[in-house]
């Protein structure tokens, strides 16, 4: 049962006065980005130089058997550095995942994280290295800023484009029980330094190309039309709009072109950057209760919700979509959420899912509020508002 509106928006101004007074303008922790073909050559050298001798590796199976890990590492490699390997991580990496790499870490004395993946690979990598000083459960910093203040320094080479991890400081890992994801963050869970190397990137599935690139623009529409702004969050969430709606149809029609991978690269690097500042909002809210009630991925779920939140939020959103619409190549908050739909519908996404169950609505819901109450979006979502967007997704 949702709580009365009258307490959510309390509560939710409340959360808001003390984000504006928290963090204000203030950046986060120093952090930098290699880009480019061969960028992840490059960071490999930069952590040689930094004189680490034992360095874990976080990262997936199926990467580590198509050779793309040892690849972008090759440079570590060639050194003759004592390189760990944890490639355990899963889609949806869970707390256990977690406790598999900290335990590598720890035994091992290694003393800096290379991350090489996509978001769960990043993600699991972060809180790895949160072990690194703290022996409390991981389960317990769940939560906006609850992470330990140190950690291993963490880097990180993404092979996909679109979670946008790699500029964040925070991380979603699932309870293997229930299911429920939870967001953990702190200022030292951003990697160090990352690189944007779309060498990496040329093989990448076409499903995957699609869904990761409409994780990136949830991202910057998320970051955009919230009624919180500080920093670069504007700026970079219009770049990320303007990058994915420019070369995401290229990569999906040429996956081997350099030029439009690294785009899209930057582009979902430019998303992370703008949900570090001011976070997502309530279409990952839904987004994420699909993932954990039926597994649909990230980027699939966002990409349903996206454009049914949008024309929920109405008159709440329609000047920040006005203004986003040209990076789009349209006019007008309606036709830029259109802009949305047919790109997705374009890189071959489904609009809707048999998977979700009508039986389910009310739990979706009830999740998906109180997750969608930490965020800033435009207007706060009611249960029916959830009903209309689910209702509109179900096959
Ligand atoms: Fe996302």
């Amino acid at each position: 049962m949702a709580k009365p509106m009258f307490l959510r928006s309390a509560k939710r101004q409340f959360n808001f006065t003390m984000a504006r007074l928290l963090f204000g303008n203030k950046s986060t922790a120093p952090h930098f980005a290699l880009v480019g073909s061969g960028s992840a050559n490059h960071l490999c050298q930069r952590i040689l130089e930094s004189g680490h001798q034992r360095v874990l590796i976080v990262t997936d199976r199926p990467l580590r058997d198509l050779g793309i890990a040892s690849r972008a590492c090759e440079v570590l490699i060639n050194a003759g550095i004592d390189l760990i390997w944890y490639d355990g991580v899963q889609p949806d990496p869970t707390f256990t995942q977690v406790r598999e790499g900290a335990q590598i870490l720890r035994e091992q004395a290694c003393t800096a994280i290379l991350a090489v993946g996509g978001g769960s690979s990043m993600d699991a990598a972060k809180i790895i290295a949160a072990t690194l000083d703290s022996t409390d459960e991981p389960e317990s910093w769940a939560g906006i800023n609850k992470a330990p203040d140190t950690a291993a320094p963490l880097y990180a080479i993404p092979t996909t484009a679109g979670t946008g991890s790699e500029a964040t400081m925070g991380a979603v890992i699932t309870h293997e029980g229930d299911q429920s994801k939870v967001v953990i963050s702190g200022a030292a869970l951003l990697p160090v330094a990352v690189a944007l190397d779309p060498d990496l990137l040329l093989a990448l599935p076409p499903a995957i190309t699609a869904a990761t690139g409409l994780d990136a623009l949830t991202h910057g529409v998320e970051a955009y039309i919230g009624i919180w702004s500080r920093g670069t969050s504007l700026e970079t969430a219009r770049m990320c709009v303007r990058g994915v709606a420019h070369w995401l149809p290229r990569v999906m029609a040429e996956p081997g072109d350099s030029e439009a991978r690294l785009g899209m690269s930057m582009a979902a690097y430019y998303g992370g950057v703008a949900i570090n500042q001011v976070n997502v909002g309530a279409v990952h809210a839904i987004a994420h209760q699909l993932g954990a009630f039926y597994h649909l991925p990230h980027g699939v779920a966002n990409a349903m919700v996206l454009p049914h939140v949008l024309r929920v939020f109405g008159d709440s959103a329609k000047t920040s979509l006005e203004e986003l619409a040209p990076l789009m190549g349209v006019s007008g908050a309606g036709a830029a959420i259109d802009a949305m739909e047919s790109l997705r519908e374009s890189v071959g996404l489904p609009g809707n899912s048999d998977a979700i169950k009508v039986a389910d609505y009310e739990k979706i819901t009830e999740r998906a509020l109180e997750e969608s109450d930490g965020y800033f979006s435009p207007k706060i979502l009611t249960g029916s508002d959830v009903g209309q967007v689910l209702r509109a997704i179900t096959a």
